[in-house]
């Protein structure tokens, strides 16, 4: 038996080179090792975004496409959407009645995302009950699947510890061992910075995004900032202090080449502009045959859509083998 992995993305959208190096491609290497479930979050979405609806269905499709354009493998791992198992919210009601209210309340995540909230959009802003009950659906989609491990960024990982609180007073409160303690398994999420050298996100206007086309992607790179101390192109450069492109170039360029970068670049035989375009030609290189086939499936949608709706059914079936057991355990009708 496979251990099993669950993790899962809020729908937000395209997603950008973070995503992909930072997370995606992580899973793809944990689908050959373990059982996976891979989930898009759109009622987690909806803790703050509940009057943003719009675009909503095409966010997930968006993240499904760029999923499977980074080779997450639906013969291999189940791709499902959140409100497509409503057996989540089941166990969410479950749950968060033996989750005390003050360990939702430390949360330093939550805390956070509160805070955000305060300062978008004016003072008056309350938090809303769905908001405060986040981490404890979150505990639900790791539970329902009786997660082993729980591939996340930093910023999630107090959410996961909480997770592993709920499933032992869980075990406790009905004197079962039912639920297993889930372990975060943590991804390498600053591995890439954004184009102005802060962290990548959408909201910062800093990102190349994985379905962008090479010219798109070319143009991105050329705004890059760069060694900010060097004025001509034949002044020496300091490598370590081009806060953006010679770390992409240490991603996306091999050995060899990184070190013609960083001895051209201190000797000054290396234009800024130059060495941008070298660059972009190795990252649509990259990100060639994933952007094809994210073509492939914007061009055939009735694909996707039976790829979520059969994932999601998959997930299904099993959350429901879940809530019989729990629904016995806690004694319902
Ligand atoms: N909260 C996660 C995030 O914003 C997304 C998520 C929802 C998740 N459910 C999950 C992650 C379950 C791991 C496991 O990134
Ligand atoms: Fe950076 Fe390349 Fe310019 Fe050197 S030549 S400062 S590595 S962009």
């Amino acid at each position: 038996m496979k251990q099993r992995i669950m993790s899962g993305m809020r729908p937000t959208g395209k997603l950008h080179l973070g995503h992909y190096l930072g997370v995606i491609d992580n899973w793809v290497n944990l689908q050959e090792e373990y059982d996976c479930y891979y989930q898009v979050a759109d009622w987690h979405a909806l803790t703050t975004k509940y009057d943003k609806t719009d675009c909503l269905r095409q966010d997930v499709a968006d993240v499904v496409m760029d999923w499977l354009a980074c080779g997450i493998d639906p013969q291999k791992s189940t791709i499902y959407v959140q409100s497509l198992v409503p057996e989540t919210a089941e166990l969410h009601i479950y749950l968060s009645m033996i989750t005390p209210q003050n360990w939702v309340e430390r949360d330093p995540t939550l805390k956070d995302m509160a805070k955000i909230l305060k300062t978008k959009e004016g003072m008056g802003t309350q938090v809303n009950y769905g908001l405060m009950g986040y981490p404890v659906l979150m505990t639900a989609d790791i539970l329902l699947f009786n997660a082993d491990f729980v591939p996340v960024g930093i910023d999630q990982v107090a959410h996961v510890e909480l997770s592993r609180d709920i499933a032992r007073r869980f075990n406790y409160v009905y004197q079962t061992d039912f639920f297993k303690e889930p372990q975060p398994k943590l991804n390498n999420c600053s591995l890439i910075c954004g184009l102005d050298g802060n962290k990548m996100g959408k909201s910062f206007n800093n990102d190349i995004k994985i379905s962008d086309t090479e010219e798109v992607t070319t143009k991105k790179i050329m705004t890059a900032i760069t060694d900010r101390s060097r004025m001509r192109k034949d002044d020496p450069g300091h490598p370590d202090e081009c806060e953006v492109v010679y770390k992409y170039w240490k991603i996306f360029g091999s050995e060899n080449e990184l070190q013609t970068v960083e001895n051209e670049c201190k000797a000054g035989a290396r234009g800024c502009a130059d060495c941008k375009r070298q660059l972009a030609i190795k990252v649509n290189e990259r990100m060639s045959e994933i952007r094809e086939r994210r073509k492939y499936y914007e061009q055939n949608p009735q694909l996707v859509e039976k790829i979520i709706r059969e994932g999601s059914e998959k997930a299904r079936e099993e959350a429901q083998k879940t809530l019989k057991k729990v629904r016995e355990l806690v004694k319902m009708y």
